[in-house]
């Protein structure tokens, strides 16, 4: 122990004892390889950073989400809470490790399975299941579900990869061979997912997974408040510090500073004198050759606030002499803009004559619903690198459209688009959450300047501060109906926080206005709609796009109209329900392929069933959500096919954020063209090669790019039907384009055609006498599944999301700043999700566009809070106004203040 001292003498001749520098080497052994460093450190930037093993993902650092469990001495353990120096002696073992016979079993059984979304979750999983199998050979399901309970994931549900873990186990038990894979990628086939392997593995690559010879990281000085006014900032030290190579500040944007999908009203930078709009907002970017270097220069910025006090809600936004959030100004649509008050946008849905549909109405149902905002929580945190290349700038990044990123940093870096690329990296869930720019134009500045790569990352915690929530409503809602249950109108008031920045608060708030009337036959809407600046973090898009709010408000009240006109919430709908022909409430006919209908035979069974029980509870919901953008603006998907190599690339940069677009692509092309899977080959987004298929929402890709796919496959079946073999076309190339022209809002038409297509559903939830989720029914009219598989995989993981809505997840702030991490948001783990049993009603022409599909990626999670909440009222006989629903087997009463 003294060995660790030394005596020494000062300068003042006082002798000093001082604790010696001792060399210490920290050594672990990987996959059965030893290994040594001179610093100790995280096992995962251990095994990320210095060996080189990118299948152990970097979810959160904080322990809480289990994308980066490793097996330590055959437990599994995640390796971002491991230090190497409690390592010595131990053994670690991570997917490269397992057996040659472990890997391909895992990668047959997930594939299979249908397991895998967006993957980042995936590796871990597979290292728990492992795990498990190791130790239990002969698992059932609930071991897995408590094997996997730590591991959160965003996308699936659970189910499938349960499943998936459930048939390694048999396979390696029993050791079966793994079965030859025979897919014709026709329409309708489960086939696997292309992308499924890679991320099985671990090996295919998110941003992060990315490194250059020579590159740097940047990272961001962020604010200290939601609202301050910057009085100086001071670089002077941070520049000093080693390792920094740069310390950028607002002044050094070459090109325009204001960012946002419509309105550009985010700045990429505050400069010195303007205030701070919310916590997210960026001061400074710190470039340095080490992260843990630019993590120190962060902190050796500095900056002087004179502190303000944030608006922290739309009523406070509203009301008169209230701060005016943007009076500075920003962009708007190319012109200079100063807003003249915090309402950021304002949507009306009028009707027919409401106040006479209310006189007509025996029965009334009104109140008004507090909804909060939602973190998305997709697994992956943003993360992007900018490359010089010569006079250009490359940028690899996660992003649902990857067109919209190469427009704004041709705006941001005042370079043209032919000097700029864009490369999609895998995406680890969006959800809505990664359409705005985060890191990207940072990312790509730092590059421009240092003329370096550089990698800019945002931390989880970084992630949930900065990006666009789903927007927190307050909904007032009256509908009325007549002594037969027939409904004769609505009125609502729609009170949205947009948070500091509009991004898509405009639309969300569009179609939360346009689809609360429902997937109903009536005719009079009164429907009126705002949506405010605040000082808390932006609000943008998120899986529903509106509507998940809007139905948690309506479906709650046409339960109550059901019950005051002594019918059942099922037999209610029944009679409502929009049927081909019929006028829905925004004024759009039904076509022939509508199928509300249907989705409420197919759970009329079960519903009566739990109906009739004294032990359980059914809380029944329904719901409509548009395919596409629609309301008269650009729509268009492409894809184009290019002959290579004897093989079809197929190119578009539609983005596959989970979804599983790529795969849907390629089905549509083998069905068209009777090729097979393996004579295609899937070109990953770029901007150099896949042409703009706009951005991944709206539940639009199947439909569109998927149109565009068939009108390519067409022309290239065309030149195969005329005895051409795909090595006679070689180079060449396929265009494939479709758009659809809609009606705008306020169109006089008498019935305007706001959207290509409509999704309907509905869904049941129960719960038993303790109040737990006991099973969920889930039907689904989704025109066509090209691949049945994928689409019961977007049903199961909208389930488990709405769940959280509805019971456990919250958002809460304080002065505009979240007091959440990614362990308290209240994610569903494993163990909390039902059975969930999925209807999918097909009725569309099966020759009609993309093969009838009309997407379902959204619709999915819109109908769990309703019915959830009407579960719990049929139970205690609480008709609750807010979530997450309060009092339930999930979360007890609050305590009156
Ligand atoms: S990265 Fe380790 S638990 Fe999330
Ligand atoms: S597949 Fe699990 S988080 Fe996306």
């Amino acid at each position: 122990m003294l060995n660790d001292f030394s005596i020494e003498t000062t300068t003042q001749g006082v002798l000093e004892i001082k604790k010696r520098e001792v060399f210490h080497m920290f050594n672990v052994s990987v996959n059965g390889q030893d290994y040594s460093s001179e610093r100790d450190m995280s096992l995962m930037d251990f095994l990320r950073d210095v060996i080189g093993i990118i299948s152990v993902k970097n979810g959160c650092k904080e322990g809480a989400c289990g994308t980066c469990t490793v097996i330590i001495d055959g437990k599994a353990t995640r390796a971002c809470v491991q230090k190497l120096s409690r390592l010595e002696g131990k053994k670690v073992q991570t997917i490269e490790g397992f057996t040659h016979r472990e890997r391909d079993v895992l990668v047959y059984a997930f594939s299979a399975s249908g397991a895998v979304q967006c993957g980042f979750c995936i590796p871990g999983m597979v290292t728990a299941g492992k795990c498990l199998i190791d130790q239990n050979p002969d698992p059932t399901r609930d071991d897995i579900k408590k094997a996997i309970s730590t591991n959160i994931c965003r996308c699936t549900g659970y189910a499938k990869i349960e499943d998936g873990i459930l048939l390694a186990a048999k396979m390696l038990r029993e050791n079966l061979e793994i079965p030859e894979l025979k897919q014709t990628g026709k329409v309708g086939e489960k086939t696997c997912r292309v992308d499924a392997p890679g991320k099985i593995l671990g090996t295919a690559k998110y941003a992060d997974d990315y490194s250059f010879e020579g590159m740097l990281y940047g990272k961001n000085v962020f604010s200290k408040y939601a609202r301050a006014k910057v009085l100086s900032i001071d670089t002077g030290i941070a520049l000093e510090m080693p390792g920094v190579v740069a310390v950028y500040t607002a002044k050094d944007i070459p090109g325009k500073r204001y960012i946002g999908h419509l309105a550009q009203d985010w700045p990429g930078m505050i400069d010195i004198g303007e205030e701070t709009k919310c916590i997210g907002d960026t001061l400074a970017i710190v470039v340095a050759e080490t992260m843990e270097q630019a993590l120190a220069a962060v902190k050796a910025v500095e900056v002087e606030y004179e502190e303000l006090t944030p608006v922290c809600s739309p009523r406070e936004a509203a009301a008169p002499g209230a701060h005016q959030i943007h009076g500075e100004g920003f962009m708007q649509f190319g012109k200079f803009n100063i807003p003249e008050s915090n309402l950021f946008s304002h949507q009306e849905v009028k009707r027919g004559d409401v106040d006479a549909a209310f006189a007509n109405s025996i029965h009334i149902a009104e109140g008004t619903f507090k909804l909060p905002p939602t973190e998305h929580a997709f697994m992956e945190p943003e993360t992007a690198v900018g490359i010089p290349d010569g006079d250009c700038i490359k940028v690899i990044t996660g992003s649902q459209g990857i067109y919209d990123k190469y427009h704004e940093l041709s705006n941001y870096l005042g370079l043209p688009l032919e000097k700029l690329r864009i490369q999609s990296a895998l995406v680890g869930g969006g959800f809505g959450g990664k359409e705005d720019m985060s890191v990207q134009h940072q990312a790509a500045l730092c590059a421009y300047l240092t003329k370096r790569p550089v990698k800019v990352s945002f931390t989880r915690q970084e992630s949930i501060n900065y990006h666009p929530k789903r927007h927190a409503m307050e909904i007032y809602c009256k509908i009325g109906c007549d002594e037969n249950g027939m409904l004769q109108g609505l009125k609502a008031k729609l009170i949205s926080d947009t948070g500091a920045y509009g991004s898509l608060g405009g639309p969300v708030l569009q179609r939360a206005c346009t689809h609360i009337g429902g997937p109903y036959n009536y005719q009079n809407v009164d429907v009126e709609g705002n949506a405010y600046y605040t000082n808390n973090p932006p609000a943008g898009a998120f899986r529903g796009f509106g509507v998940t709010q809007s139905v948690a408000a309506v479906e709650c009240l046409v339960n109550q109209l059901a019950e005051k006109t002594g019918i059942s919430g099922w037999e209610f709908r029944y009679r409502n329900a929009i049927r081909p022909g019929q006028s829905l409430p925004n004024g759009q006919i039904a076509d022939q392929g509508t199928a509300m209908a249907e989705t409420l035979e197919a759970v009329k069974k079960e519903f009566e069933k739990y109906e009739a029980s004294n032990n359980y509870f059914v809380g029944i919901a329904s719901a409509m959500k548009n395919a596409g953008i629609g309301v008269g603006l650009p729509d268009a998907g492409r894809c184009n096919l290019k002959i290579i190599d004897g093989k079809v690339n197929v190119r578009s940069s539609a983005a596959a954020i989970g979804q599983g677009i790529h795969t849907v692509l390629l089905q549509i092309v083998c069905e068209t063209t009777g090729l097979t899977p393996d004579q295609l080959v899937f070109i990953t987004p770029d901007t150099k090669y896949t042409p703009d298929s706009g951005t991944t929402t709206a539940s639009r890709q199947t439909v569109f790019a998927g149109q565009a796919a068939h009108k390519a496959a067409l022309k290239l079946k065309a030149d195969l039907d005329n005895e051409k073999k795909l090595e006679d076309l070689e180079n060449k190339e396929y265009i494939g384009e479709f758009d659809f022209k809609t009606d705008p809002m306020g169109s006089p038409k008498p019935n305007p055609v706001s959207h290509i297509a409509y999704g309907y559903a509905t869904q049941l939830f129960i719960i038993n006498k303790e109040g737990k989720v006991v099973k969920v029914v889930a039907a689904h009219d989704l025109g066509r599944a090209i691949n049945p598989q994928t689409a019961e995989g977007q049903v199961e993981g909208g389930v488990a999301m709405a769940l959280g809505y509805a019971l456990t997840e919250d958002f809460p702030l304080k002065n505009g700043i979240p007091q959440v991490k990614l362990g308290t948001l209240g994610i569903f783990k494993s163990t909390q999700v039902p059975p969930i049993e999925t209807h999918l009603i097909e009725k569309n022409d099966p020759n009609g566009i993309a093969y009838g599909a009309k997407g379902i990626g959204e619709i999915v999670c819109t109908m769990g809070a309703p019915a959830l909440q009407n579960a719990y009222y049929k139970k205690d006989g609480i008709f609750r106004y807010s979530l997450p629903l309060e009092n339930t087997w999930y979360r007890k009463l609050k305590p009156a203040k």
